[in-house]
């Protein structure tokens, strides 16, 4: 087999059709992605068979577009890598048979990875050539996206112990549910992210679930009846100057329960670098406050590029790249899960 240098890389496991021609080292040298959020913002959220349609749609479009902006020739290509699982089944299907079908035509390997495997290696991918990034051996890695929330101690490439996570939302769906409610619109958390910048973090009390269970684990559910309650109780007329001050409340109390649980996981596991990942990860409060608490611990900390951050095929591009260069591929049989697979994570109870 050839050596794994570059390859190209599909993501199509919910919403954002993702395209990235990725190096082994994590340099990306060209992604482009479609995000669907104007198809699904009439129904307030991803309607499954609509997303599939729409992958199907743009896929090829996007990796025609990669391999001519580039200039390479799929000569240049060393293998493929697709997210093949956890995700909506329809969408990562278009993914899979696409990228499947390029490796028969064009004699590749290929490999599925795993979405959150991707989100892991996320902080690790760079945009410029000159820059680099010191990959850790061992790191803690939090994982908070709109469909995850994971602490996850990551002990070498592919060896992922799982220390906690949701037991109902994630914590993007918490801020989109917030979003929702205050009619902000789809996706919720970056909106509430922009109208927390006007406002008080303090001025509304949310509580801050789960930081007393003893465990890793996170809830976020309640958040969202709180946040009506206070919603409801306020006078007629009040809600839209209170938005600034109900997102700063909210998102606080969001990211507090983050921090503290990754303060926690720091204690159990000891000392080690740090790094944040997923959707949630481009929230600016979260950002600021993690890397605050890093500098202080003397926690080597690393987040990713705001492009990074949310879902995209660079970050599934240097996962599958490490593994091809390992000498690991997948068969043509292989299909789309929508869930994780036994040997992807280990879990251990805290
Ligand atoms: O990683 P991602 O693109 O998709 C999943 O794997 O689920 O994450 C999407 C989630 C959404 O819930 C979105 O509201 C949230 O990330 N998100 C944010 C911000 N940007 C995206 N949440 C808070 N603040 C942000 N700036
Ligand atoms: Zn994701």
């Amino acid at each position: 087999m050839n050596k794994i240098q570059r390859v190209l890389a599909v993501e199509t496991s919910c919403d954002d059709t993702s395209v990235a021609i990725v190096r082994t080292s994590g340099f990306v040298e060209y992604m482009t992605s479609l995000s669907q959020d104007e198809v699904h913002k009439p129904f307030g959220g991803v309607v499954p068979e609509v997303a599939s349609r729409a992958h199907s749609e743009k896929i090829l479009h996007l990796i025609d577009r990669a391999i001519q902006a580039t200039s390479l020739g799929w000569k240049d290509i060393d293998g493929l890598v697709v997210t093949s699982r956890p995700g909506l089944v329809g969408s990562l299907l278009v993914g899979l048979v696409t990228v499947k079908t390029l490796a028969i035509i064009y004699k590749k390997p290929f490999v599925g990875v795993n979405h959150i495997e991707g989100h892991i290696w996320a902080p690790f991918v760079y945009s410029e050539e000159t820059q680099t990034k010191i990959v850790p051996n061992e790191f803690l890695s939090l994982a908070v996206s709109g469909g995850h929330t994971q602490i996850i101690h990551v002990k070498g490439f592919g060896n992922y112990t799982i220390l906690g996570k949701t037991v109902d939302d994630a914590a993007g769906e918490a801020f989109d549910k917030f979003a929702k409610l205050l009619g902000l619109g789809y996706p919720g958390g970056v909106l509430v992210d922009q109208q927390a910048q006007h406002g008080n973090p303090h001025a509304y009390k949310f509580p801050r679930p789960m930081l007393r269970s003893g465990n890793l684990d996170f809830s976020f559910s309640g958040l969202k009846t709180a946040a009506w309650n206070v919603i409801s109780n306020l006078e007629t007329g009040e809600l839209s100057t209170e938005i600034p001050n109900l997102c700063a409340s909210y998102q606080e109390a969001i990211v507090d329960v983050l921090l503290e649980k990754l303060k926690m996981s720091i204690s159990k596991v000891g000392n080690m670098p740090v790094t944040v990942t997923g959707g949630v990860s481009a929230n600016s409060r979260f950002r600021e406050k993690v890397e605050v608490w890093a500098e202080k611990e003397k926690l080597s900390f690393c987040k990713p590029e705001l492009k990074y951050c949310t879902d995209n095929a660079a970050m599934i591009g240097y996962a599958g790249a490490r593994r091809l260069a390992k000498g690991e591929s997948s068969s043509l049989d292989l299909g789309p899960f929508p869930s994780s697979l036994e040997n992807d994570f280990k879990y251990e109870d805290f």
